[in-house]
């Protein structure tokens, strides 16, 4: 019998800055699922990747003097890495520079644009000159550029536009026909109130501003601006529109979009939109988690508090921060990351109840039969509790996990757990072992344990792969499948167990806490040295050859007050001046125009240099220079300010 298809997916991550303990914890989400799925018997294809084009990334690989392509590669080394140290066993990695996404990207476009979803016409925004970026309304913080903090002006640019509207309403029918389509339910109505039936923007699809990204072929000048880029890369890496091997017809819908709740609205309307206009089905589920937060709240790396999950890894293994990650943050609500918290539930959960289980049965099954698993003999009506719940958690934990409730699937398993622990409070093996008569139930005692135990290994494996492999290796368990969860009896009498230590060995709270913290203010430390970096440092200039000074006598520089400017046309960096210099006007030009406004400039007193050579510049007379410090990138200028003295007076 062939098996069933299952296709899940993370979002593409931008590869504009390290990946902390958030990002990681969609794809551990997913990771978990897709094992679980392998598991239980589907044939899985589990789709992550980067979304690597755009002007932000081609502006940090300008700064570090690289290609675009060099810094995307070499941060998506890393992406793979941090998967590999975090366990997660992904089906295909795609980049959105790969050739064959690319290819697509280009047919997908050129089709929407054929049948008409995809016109042309002009992008208004707000405009930050120096930046070469547009910003939205919201974006733009007081009217001023996020990114640079100078004014941001109205512009408009050509682009392309896809024709939302045309599908909202069909949008909006599936959506209340399909209850299970937006998960959780609140971010549902969410989509629809807020957005759907508002009535829906038309989106813009394309940038000739920068071109880092997939040119439209039809149009050069234009890049494919994110979405249509993004979202594609879950069906253009099932093969669709272009020349890999067709996978569309096996795993396509997908069964499962897992994102943040940040990114819903684009996986809920336009991805769906899109699709509509490809003539494909929708995907079945778009489950929208919610954030991980600290104490102080949200993860940013400018103010150094994220939380690295390669650093917790070191300190506590992957396991303990995959379970953290799985168990404690309500999944579809906002969870919290604490250094305490997180100490303390590995050391209840997994050193107590999970590492304290397996040394136990192991050490007893060595003492008391020279470290062969028993058979069980005597049957007594204590172990048919344990074996009665063993035998109905495999459905439980199912059922949680086809709901997306992973929290209450390691529920299910931790009652198993914390029952198996109990079980040997009642029976207590330590007495049974000193009465040579007692050796047959003793037996039957140990032959539980372990096969609980092998029931557990079988069932943590989704979650904590290491943690069943090494609970496998103690026990030394052959039986491992799914199926063999259906019978009590799977654990192979005689077999020899390996005492090889502890699992989770328990944590110091009080020690590993200050260990943590002096981590965290290390790194916020850090992170303002790197701010700090960012705002003052440049290379020096160096100093000009010495002058006397009689050469310095030489330059007349005066107060002057701004008394008319207006922009050159066609000279976008310059403006015309009016100047008085006390009794006299002079007409100065001056490369100010991307860090001064003209109506900003009337009124105010600068310093001129006043006995330069005139000069014309773009058909203007300047009688004159204006002084101004600026840094060696011209980023950021300041006109020199000499307070208001009166007009013509001298500056030395
Ligand atoms: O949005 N807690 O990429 P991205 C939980 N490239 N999740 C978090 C989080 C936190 N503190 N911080 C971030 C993008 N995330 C696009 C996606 S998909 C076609 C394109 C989640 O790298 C965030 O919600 O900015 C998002 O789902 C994911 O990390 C990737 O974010
Ligand atoms: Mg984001």
């Amino acid at each position: 019998m062939s098996k069933k298809p299952y296709y899940i997916t993370t979002p593409i991550y931008y590869p504009s800055a390290k990946l902390h303990i958030g990002n990681t914890y969609t794809t551990v989400a997913a990771d978990a699922v897709a094992r679980f799925k392998r598991l239980t018997g589907y044939d899985v294809m589990f789709l992550t990747g980067s979304d690597e084009h755009g002007q932000k990334i081609q502006r940090i690989a300008e700064e570090k003097g690289v290609t675009p392509k060099a810094y995307v590669d070499e941060i998506v080394e890393g992406i793979k890495e941090l998967w590999n140290i975090m366990d997660v066993k992904y089906d295909k990695f795609i980049r959105t520079t790969d050739e064959y996404h690319m290819d697509s990207v280009k047919a997908i476009f050129k089709k929407l644009y054929d049948q008409g979803d995809i016109y042309k016409s002009s992008y208004e925004g707000l405009y930050c000159t120096p930046c070469e970026s547009f910003w939205t309304e919201t974006q733009a913080v007081d009217g001023k550029c996020p990114d640079c903090g100078r004014p941001v002006e109205k512009a408009k640019e050509e682009s392309y536009f896809f024709k939302m509207s045309k599908y909202a309403d069909k949008l909006i029918e599936y959506i209340e026909t399909h209850p299970e389509f937006i998960q959780p339910e609140s971010r549902k109505n969410e989509m629809l109130n807020n957005f759907l039936k508002p009535g829906l923007q038309d989106l813009c699809i394309s940038r000739t501003s920068f071109d880092w990204g997939v040119p439209v072929e039809f149009d050069p000048g234009h890049v494919v601006y994110v979405w249509i880029d993004a979202l594609s890369n879950y069906i253009t890496a099932l093969g669709a529109f272009n020349n890999e091997e067709n996978l569309m017809e096996k795993y396509w819908p997908a069964d499962v979009h897992l994102i943040g709740k940040d990114i819903l609205r684009f996986h809920t309307i336009y991805w769906p939109i899109m699709l509509m206009a490809l003539d494909l089905p929708l995907p079945k589920q778009v489950f929208g988690h919610g954030w991980l937060m600290l104490e102080g709240g949200k993860m940013s790396k400018s103010k150094g508090n994220i939380v690295d999950p390669v650093m917790l890894v070191n300190h506590f293994g992957v396991d303990a921060v995959r379970y953290y990650l799985l168990h404690e943050i309500p999944f579809g609500a906002d969870g919290i990351f604490s250094n305490e918290i997180f100490i303390k539930k590995t050391n209840s959960d997994l050193a107590n109840d999970l590492g304290n289980l397996v040394s136990r049965t192991v050490t007893m099954i060595d003492k008391y039969f020279d470290g062969h698993i028993p058979a069980p003999v005597i049957k007594e009506a204590v172990d048919d509790e344990l074996i009665t719940l063993a035998l109905k958690t495999p459905k439980l934990v199912e059922e949680a996990i086809d709901d997306l409730r992973i929290p209450q699937a390691l529920d299910h398993i931790w009652a198993l757990i914390r029952r198996t622990n109990k079980f040997i409070d009642e029976t207590e093996p330590w007495v049974l072992g000193k009465d040579e008569e007692k050796k047959d139930r003793l037996a039957t005692v140990l032959y539980n344990l372990a096969e609980a135990l092998r029931f557990t290994s079988v069932l943590v494996s989704a979650f904590l792969p290491k943690t069943s492999e090494r609970i496998n290796e103690q026990l030394n368990v052959d039986l491992t499948t799914w199926d063999s969860l259906a019978s009590f009896d799977g654990t192979q009498a005689g077999t020899k167990v390996n005492k090889t230590g502890v699992i989770f060995p328990r944590i110091d709270v009080e020690k590993k806490l200050e260990e943590l913290n002096k981590i965290a203010e290390e790194q916020r430390l850090v992170a303002q040295v790197a701010q700090e970096a960012v705002e003052e440092v440049q290379e020096m200039t160096p100093i000009k050859e010495e002058i006397t000074i009689d050469d310095f006598e030489k330059i007349d520089l005066r107060v002057v007050k701004v008394l008319e400017c207006e922009p050159i046309k066609k000279a976008k960096k310059l403006l015309k001046l009016k100047v008085d210099l006390g009794g006299e006007v002079r007409q100065v030009v001056s490369g100010i125009a991307c860090h001064y406004k003209p109506e900003e400039l009337v009124g105010k007193y600068v310093v001129l240099v006043a006995n330069l050579k005139p000069v014309t510049l773009r058909g203007e007379l300047s009688q004159g220079m204006i002084l101004a410090a600026s840094t060696n990138d011209d980023s950021k200028l300041f006109l020199a300010d000499p307070g208001k003295l009166p007009t013509g007076s001298v500056v030395r």
